[in-house]
């Protein structure tokens, strides 16, 4: 039987990382067979750790998209008190993950995806995917997915109980198109909604553009354990 699958995060990145990382160890590991000069063979050890840092965090990715992203979305998803009526929209969806495993809490509620399906970021990342794991976990009638872009979402003001995004927002390249997409979030949230946003890299910027918007910041803060990579999530109330 066919298994849901939802893709390796920026796998060319991921790849790259593995495959250089073991290249510049190599490198390191032979400059002292072609030399003695003392600055080269100190250069050698910064090479090698290059390489070994290069390698942990590829492998980190890996590992994130075989164990980590499983439990960093059962980890958020539990922080919510579901009552299944709820509206929840997944920003930067992608093939799915967390719009269908918010959809296994709903009974009256909807779950809804929206993405511009960028290929870099997600290995097999479609539109066809995303429905396909909605259809293979059982929650079609429960999902919508859309088109949009996380910078104009084409939804009223106060429409949604909860508002997830996963590595999406560091994708928009200008700090104030970021700022954007956390307007659109504080616009599309209902009061006393509550909105969870995870990166790679620190959410502190996020944090403030919400605490601008009249959010109030739960907390902005690194779940390296959970993720078992490199992860910062922002939690907001409305
Ligand atoms: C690294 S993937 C993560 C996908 C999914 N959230 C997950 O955790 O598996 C980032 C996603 O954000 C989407 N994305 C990037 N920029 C976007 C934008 N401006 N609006 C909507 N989605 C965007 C990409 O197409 C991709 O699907």
């Amino acid at each position: 039987m066919q298994k849901p699958n939802y893709g390796f995060d920026a796998p060319a990145i991921m790849r790259n990382m593995i495959i250089f990382g073991i290249i510049i160890q190599i490198i390191g590991l032979l400059i002292p067979n072609f030399t003695e000069n003392i600055m080269l063979l100190y250069l050698s050890y910064l090479v090698i750790l290059g390489g070994v840092i290069l390698l942990i965090l590829g492998t980190s990715m890996y590992i994130y998209g075989i164990y980590g992203k499983f439990r960093m979305r059962d980890f958020i998803l539990s922080k919510i008190i579901w009552k299944g009526n709820e509206n929840v929209l997944d920003i930067g969806t992608g093939r799915g993950v967390y719009m269908i495993n918010a959809a296994k809490h709903l009974t009256t509620g909807k779950s809804i995806g929206i993405d511009i399906w960028r290929a870099e970021d997600l290995s097999g990342n479609s539109i066809e995917n995303a429905y396909l794991n909605a259809e293979l976990e059982n929650v079609r009638d429960k999902i919508e997915i859309r088109n949009d872009d996380a910078r104009k979402l084409s939804f009223a003001d106060n429409s949604f109980d909860v508002v997830l995004s996963m590595f999406c927002i560091h994708n928009i390249d200008d700090k104030a198109e970021q700022e954007k997409a956390c307007l659109e979030i504080a616009r599309v949230l209902k009061p006393n909604g509550r909105a969870m946003i995870g990166e790679w890299i620190p959410t502190h910027d996020y944090a403030k553009y919400f605490e601008k918007a009249g959010l109030k910041v739960i907390n902005s803060k690194q779940y390296f354990s959970t993720a078992y990579s490199l992860m910062w999530m922002v939690e907001v109330v409305k």
